[in-house]
């Protein structure tokens, strides 16, 4: 595999009796059972992970609290209820048995996280993408070969007789094990994803395991389509090589420059936290000179947002300005999550396109190329003194504020009680106050709704 960098200075990293530790940053990475966790700040990034996990059990429990215990007169009803709650329970177990290398039980208080909660994107809770899981190791043969044979006939012509191969986004991981196996040569692959339950899911089937998972479909045709055990194993593959699986952030990836000869992103660039430019500069920089990006995928669920609904056009465009020259364009027609018990079926437009690192890429991006940023000391050392900078400025004026707005409510005062208040202090005129608290209570009340899973309607 390609030698493991710190993710904050792009050191090699040394290894150690539970993970690997980069000497210069002085951070420790630790190991989530066998998958190495690389997050810049590891300590921080597990707390956060934690935390969603803690949330996705509650939101399990107040699932199944929600269930109605007097029997319903339909007794379609009565069997799809009993089902449904069979399932939950069955599939709390399954996640606390899966997960279990995150350590649940140490986690911050709901406040602590929601305040922190800027670190991770908060769209991405750790069972965003479990139907992937399914896709992957249970129903989607025929999507699954589909995409891959597609794939390999796009790379096959392109490649040499060794390839290190990191598919960023990895997701479940069935992607990265097909190209593995049905590439041609010596393919020595790493697998990356930021979300913990699926490095270790994934993880676990590539390396031969097989797991009993729980499938929830959107919309289930009968009422044992509710929730549908499933049994998960990955088939059997040539390549004896063994594929690499690291739990890290794509935007912060932790290799040296030049690791890689083929990276794969598939359906990432519509959903990851960095803008499209300076990513893909970044995978420029992770592939050799010569290297091959690999893109496959929708390109524009950013946010709802219409200014970033951009054209496969555009990525090109994007591409070639950074040094990339196109190899092959396609769109084509996929099935997309098509589970056999739900009534839903998606069929995608897909945009892939193979692009080479050009000799001359890295003069081209001289001056505009954002190189690694490091982590400034007052980050990584918990004994430096955080400076009051001119970024920090505004936010904690704002904090301030919201803090101040919060200690506010004491279950008397109304809107325009608190806007006397932040006139009283001269923080702003009772007028523009009363908006301003009803407009950032409305987002703290949507905010604790959503955190705390109560729905507003009952099923
Ligand atoms: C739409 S899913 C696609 C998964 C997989 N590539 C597939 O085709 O099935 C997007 C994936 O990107 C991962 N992801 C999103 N942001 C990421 C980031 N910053 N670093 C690494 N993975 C990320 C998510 O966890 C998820 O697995």
């Amino acid at each position: 595999m390609s030698d493991l960098a710190c993710p904050n200075c792009q050191q090699a990293v040394t290894t150690t009796a539970n993970g690997y530790r980069c000497k210069a940053c002085r951070i420790s990475f630790p190991k989530l059972g066998k998958v190495p966790f690389m997050w810049p700040q590891p300590s921080a990034g597990l707390l956060d992970w934690r935390n969603r996990f803690n949330f996705a059990l509650a939101d399990l429990d107040s699932q199944i609290t929600a269930i109605p215990q007097h029997s319903s007169p339909l007794p379609s009803t009565r069997q799809r209820l009993t089902c449904l709650s069979q399932g939950l329970q069955t599939h709390q177990n399954e996640l606390q048995d899966i997960l279990a290398p995150l350590r649940v039980g140490e986690t911050l208080a709901r406040e602590t996280h929601l305040a922190l909660a800027t670190r991770l994107p908060s769209h991405h809770g750790i069972l965003s993408y479990t139907t992937h899981i399914f896709r992957d190791w249970s129903w989607g043969e025929e999507e699954n070969q589909l995409v891959a044979g597609h794939l390999v006939d796009v790379l096959k012509p392109n490649l040499g007789e060794r390839v290190r191969m990191l598919v960023l986004g990895a997701g479940a991981g069935r992607l990265a094990y097909d190209l593995h196996h049905k590439l041609p040569g010596n393919i020595d692959t790493v697998a990356l994803d930021s979300n913990p339950f699926l490095c270790l899911v994934g993880q676990t089937l590539i390396s031969g395991g097989s797991l009993s998972l729980t499938e929830f479909p959107h919309a289930p045709i009968d009422a044992e389509d509710v929730a549908i055990s499933r049994i998960l194993t990955a088939p059997p593959g040539d390549n004896t090589a063994p594929i690499t699986y690291i739990c890290a952030d794509a935007t912060r990836p932790p290799f040296a420059p030049g690791s890689f000869d083929v990276v794969v992103t598939p359906w990432l660039i519509d959903v990851i936290d960095m803008g499209l430019s300076p990513f893909v500069l970044k995978v420029g920089e992770l592939l050799a000179e010569g290297g091959l990006w690999l893109n496959h995928g929708s390109v524009a669920f950013r946010g709802t947002n219409p200014l970033n609904r951009i054209t496969a056009n555009e990525i090109a465009e994007l591409s070639e300005q950074a040094g990339f020259e196109i190899c092959h364009q396609d769109n084509t027609q996929f099935p997309y999550l098509q589970s056999p018990a739900s009534r839903n079926h998606r069929r995608e437009n897909v945009y892939t396109q193979l692009a080479k690192k050009s000799a001359e890429s890295h003069i081209r991006n001289k001056g505009t190329r954002r190189t690694h940023q490091h982590l400034p000391d007052w980050i990584v050392h918990a004994n430096v003194p955080v400076p009051v900078s001119p970024e920090f400025q505004t936010q904690i004026t704002t904090v301030r504020i919201h803090a101040f707005i919060m200690g506010l409510i004491d279950g008397k005062r109304d809107i325009n009680a608190m806007a006397k208040v932040l006139e009283e202090q001269r923080l702003m005129p009772a007028n523009q106050a009363t908006q301003a608290i009803r407009g950032f209570l409305q987002k703290m009340y949507e905010e604790a709704v959503t955190a705390s899973g109560h729905s507003q309607s009952s099923p």
